[in-house]
């Protein structure tokens, strides 16, 4: 008996082992397996058996939640529907981070509207815990209509923010210029939803109108691959991802940190001078 018991515990722990690795390496779909939720007094919730994730926003809180694994580089994608008809003070949150006062992070930040106004969709790179490198777009698309696909690509040599398969922004590493490159922080995936209109919408002019609340963005179709010896790890943008990223920085980048000379008058940063 004490025999067979052993072996059970044995194959428990070997089956155990054998999930964590799946889950840490590839993780997709559910989100009761890949998330808590964090935060929000139940406004975040995970529904249709872990295949739907909303999150909500009135007067009192908003929500969130995070992701249960770490990633050291990784192609991760989530589908995002964002808070529909007036949004405007709202802003949803999806972002990698780590930890600490030297951290790193990925940001996408989404900057709800009124009806019928474009969303802001805001992106930044913080390496070390500094930051100040946004890039704001339009979008094609109503963001609020369906579900659209936002990633992010990370490897040891860029990262790639991607909106349905388009890229919209690249960040190289550019550590031999001296340029703090994410590569040896673990970091986590979160998400937001909360009220921002002390800024979000025309600069802070348009205030959240409560009486639209409770504001709702909802999430499907998590994946994350963070296996080191699958493509993305040394995936680079071809020609053609290459065309459409201009494409998008030609006809929906608002705002580019490496174009405001006024923000920086002891010169750009230097990844802006630096190709
Ligand atoms: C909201 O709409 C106004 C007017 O079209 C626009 O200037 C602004 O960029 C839009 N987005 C945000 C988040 O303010
Ligand atoms: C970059 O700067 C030029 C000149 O100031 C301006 O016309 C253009 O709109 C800016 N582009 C972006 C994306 O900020």
């Amino acid at each position: 008996m004490p025999f067979l018991h052993a072996s059970s515990t044995i194959s428990f722990l070997f089956s155990l082992l054998l999930s964590l690795s799946f889950t840490t390496t590839y993780a997709t779909g559910n989100f009761y397996q890949n998330f808590d939720i964090t935060w929000g007094d139940g406004r975040a919730n995970i529904l249709d058996n872990g295949q739907l994730l909303t999150l909500s926003l009135d007067k009192a809180s908003g929500s969130g939640f995070q992701s249960k694994n770490e990633y050291l580089f990784g192609n991760i994608d989530m589908q995002l529907k964002l808070v529909p008809g007036n949004s405007a003070g709202t802003v949803t949150a999806y972002y990698l981070s780590s930890k600490g006062s030297n951290w790193d992070e990925v940001d996408f930040e989404f900057l709800g509207n009124v009806s019928g106004q474009p969303y802001i969709l805001r992106t930044n790179v913080f390496g070390q815990g500094k930051g100040n490198r946004e890039q704001q777009f339009y979008l094609w698309f109503d963001p609020t209509a369906d579900f659209h696909t936002y990633s992010i690509l990370w490897n040891p040599q860029r990262i790639i923010f991607s909106v349905d398969g388009t890229p919209i922004r690249e960040f190289k590493n550019m550590e031999s210029k001296g340029v703090a490159f994410p590569n040896n922080q673990p970091m986590r995936l979160y998400s937001s939803l909360w009220n921002a209109d002390d800024w979000a919408t025309r600069g802070g002019l348009v205030k959240t109108d409560w009486n639209q609340a409770p504001f709702i963005a909802s999430y499907r179709n998590f994946n994350a691959d963070a296996s080191s010896s699958n493509a993305w790890y040394s995936q680079q943008l071809d020609s053609t991802s290459q065309q459409r990223l201009s494409w998008v920085q030609n006809n929906y980048m608002i705002y580019n940190y490496c174009n405001d000379t006024k923000r920086f008058p002891q010169g750009l940063p230097t990844e802006c001078n630096a190709s």
